[in-house]
């Protein structure tokens, strides 16, 4: 019989420094009703310098493991846009500060897509006998790459990290992933870029003032972003209900990437799916990229939006562009 990859824990971090719109207001043209009414987001965690992504993903899989009840894994797949260095990957060094002794270690990095990949790359693993049990992590330091320059990415970005234990089981119990959607078009790679710093572009030098030059900060074309993210999401959410065997409305709780509160509305819509049953909590948190599906579980579970039972869609839209989708039957878990 088939293995399949099941959920069985789930744990969150965000660094503890809250920056609401009024204060990103205070510091560049733009103002908390426009934040607000444009994205759905309030306040966002930024970490303070200093901080680096696996700091935060090591605090999110601490907890995950806690929550799955075993401190053990075999596998650590941890999805980033932020990773500590260049080179090595940021896995391998959370793995060892998570006492993970000489597990199998890499990154993900499909941007805003990452943690659907990491699961999907994860569950792979566990379904070919590779692993058992496998620490999946998304973990972002947004605030490293914003521009403060740049009103049109600063105030949708925050920091975070989440983490799900996966663990080899029976695909007919809750929790177990029932497949994946995955896809990309790399034409569309300049929508969401950071242009310096890579092997195309190598690191550039900073200006005669010393300040960082602008190629090396985050760049988005909101406009066409949110155009793909809407399609892109519902047609990668269909496919993943057709594999599942579900119809739209028996879905009770879309867990879409955090990216913006009018394009997990359109996507509802475009599925036919009441708004109601939508996750949000980028209000909250901001838009955390790879750590933003794992944010929106912990945040439901903790709302009394997600139930053991529940049947949960997840699909996420990012850059590369990149989208992905999977689907669960909610499992009896105590989130940490
Ligand atoms: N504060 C105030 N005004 C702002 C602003 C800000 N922070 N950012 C942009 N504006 C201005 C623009 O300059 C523009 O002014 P203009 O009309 O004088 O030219 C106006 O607001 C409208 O800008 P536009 O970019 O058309 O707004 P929008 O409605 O498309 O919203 C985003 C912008 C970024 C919120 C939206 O496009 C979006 O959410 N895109 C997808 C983002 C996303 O999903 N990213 C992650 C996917 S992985």
């Amino acid at each position: 019989m088939s293995r399949a990859a099941v959920l069985t824990g789930l744990g969150t971090y965000v660094p503890p420094r809250v920056v609401t719109n009024d204060e990103l207001s205070r510091t560049m043209d733009t103002s908390d009703e426009w934040i607000r009414s444009r994205t759905g987001i309030t306040r966002r965690h930024w970490a303070e310098p200093g901080t680096a992504t696996g700091d935060l993903a090591v605090e999110a899989g601490e907890r995950a493991l806690k929550s799955a009840g075993s401190g053990d894994a075999d596998l650590v797949v941890l999805a980033t846009t932020t990773p500590d260095h260049p080179c090595p990957a940021t896995a391998p060094d959370v793995a060892a500060r998570l006492g993970l002794d000489a597990v199998a270690a890499y990154d993900i990095g499909a941007v805003c897509s990452g943690f659907i990949y990491a699961m999907a790359s994860a569950a792979g693993a566990i379904a070919a006998g590779i692993a058992e049990r496998a620490l999946v992590i998304g973990a972002e330091t947004y605030s490293t790459i914003l521009n403060p320059e740049d009103r049109t990415t600063s105030v949708i970005f925050g920091d975070g990290a989440g983490a799900v234990v996966l663990r080899a089981g029976d695909p007919a119990e809750p929790g177990a992933l029932l497949g994946h959607d995955l896809g990309s078009d790399g034409s569309l790679k300049d929508l969401i870029i950071v242009p310096a710093g890579g092997s195309r572009r190598p690191s550039a030098a900073a200006d005669a003032s010393g300040a960082r030059p602008a190629e090396t900060y985050f760049h988005m074309e909101g406009k066409p972003v949110f155009r793909h993210a809407v399609t892109r999401m519902a047609a990668s959410s269909r496919a993943m209900l057709d594999r599942a065997g579900w119809d739209p409305e028996s879905v009770d709780r879309f867990v879409g990437h955090q990216a913006n509160v009018r394009i997990l509305h359109a996507v509802a819509d475009q599925l036919g799916m009441a708004r109601d049953r939508t996750v949000v909590n980028l209000d909250r948190v901001g838009n955390t990229s790879a750590a933003s599906i794992p944010l929106a579980l912990a945040d439901a579970v903790a709302g009394g939006l997600l139930t053991p039972g529940d049947r949960v869609l997840l699909s996420a839209f990012g850059g590369g562009v990149t989208w992905g989708s999977t689907a669960l039957v909610w499992p009896e878990i105590v989130a940490d």
